[in-house]
């Protein structure tokens, strides 16, 4: 079998953010494979590629891949095993037949994506299978670029969690690290709240929701949510945050959105 399975991540969801690799393998596959996390729902991965990708002459495929907490060495939950299995079983497919499959995957596939899972069960089917990935820009990325807030630094160390799995490593982490990447944070926003307050470290929080995407929302100060938090939402924890004012943050945006020619869709919320 000669096709190949390539998973690409596209970037955290500003269309601009897909890299020119990413773009021309995804042009180039004539079969999408795309994760979604609910029935109804449609993939975020897919709807970021269409407004850059023409899809008219592509077979593509939207898959469901419930969302259940994954705990690496323990058991996985069967509904989420057999998403997996449905999707290499659907990919394995189109490759036997010699077409090459694209795997759009939300910001870059070696963080906390679907792209390995799929990898791993597709490998233990088929181990001879051609498989690629193609880095995307992270979330993470995008967070700090918009908020004009470096990850780290000279002697700095960083972590990245999954603020979720709320236990007491969240707590040691916040404290031994220099900068703390929290994702996946919205159902736990008020508890991480809580903790960040705790711990002194309210003010050196940033929350950045739908970073690059047309209603980013970006909020200092953190309180209490007034409003549900979306899924897609990360907050940069940077002990060593310079104390920067509402006013040098609005300047930084408007100088970048005079230099892309573009109005900024951020908001800022003090
Ligand atoms: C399943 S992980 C996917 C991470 C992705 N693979 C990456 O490289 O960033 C989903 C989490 O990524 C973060 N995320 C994804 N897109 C985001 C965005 N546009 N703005 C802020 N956070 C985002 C949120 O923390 C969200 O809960």
């Amino acid at each position: 079998m000669n096709a190949t399975l390539f998973i690409v991540g596209v970037g955290p969801g500003d269309p601009d953010l897909l890299t020119l690799k990413g773009a021309k393998i995804l042009e180039k596959c004539p079969v999408i494979v795309s994760p979604k996390s609910s029935l109804k729902g449609t993939s975020t991965a897919l709807s970021i590629i269409k407004k850059k990708i023409d899809m008219k002459e592509k077979e593509v495929h939207e898959l469901l891949f419930p969302m259940k907490k994954i705990y690496i060495n323990s058991d996985i939950d069967n509904t989420v095993q057999e998403a997996w299995r449905n999707a290499a079983s659907l990919i394995l497919n189109h490759l036997g037949e010699g077409k090459d499959v694209a795997f759009p995957t939300l910001g870059d596939p070696a963080i906390y994506s679907t792209g390995y899972y799929l990898f791993e069960t597709i490998r233990n089917i088929s181990p001879g299978v051609s498989v690629q990935f193609i880095p995307g820009i992270p979330a993470m990325s995008c967070c700090s670029a918009t908020t004009c807030t470096p990850i780290c630094l000279g002697d700095e160390m960083l972590a990245v969690i999954p603020a979720t799995f709320s236990d007491q490593r969240t707590r040691q982490i916040l404290k031994t690290f220099d900068t703390i990447i929290l994702m996946k944070v919205h159902r736990v926003y008020d508890q991480l709240t809580e903790l960040l307050n705790e711990l002194g470290l309210l003010d050196r929080s940033i929350l950045i929701e739908k970073a690059g995407m047309e209603d980013e929302r970006i909020v200092e100060n953190l309180t209490k949510s007034e409003k549900p938090i979306h899924y897609f939402s990360t907050i940069i924890v940077r002990k060593n945050r310079s104390k920067l004012t509402r006013d040098d943050y609005l300047h930084a945006i408007a100088l970048a959105s005079i230099e892309d020619g573009n109005s900024t869709h951020s908001q800022m919320h003090k």
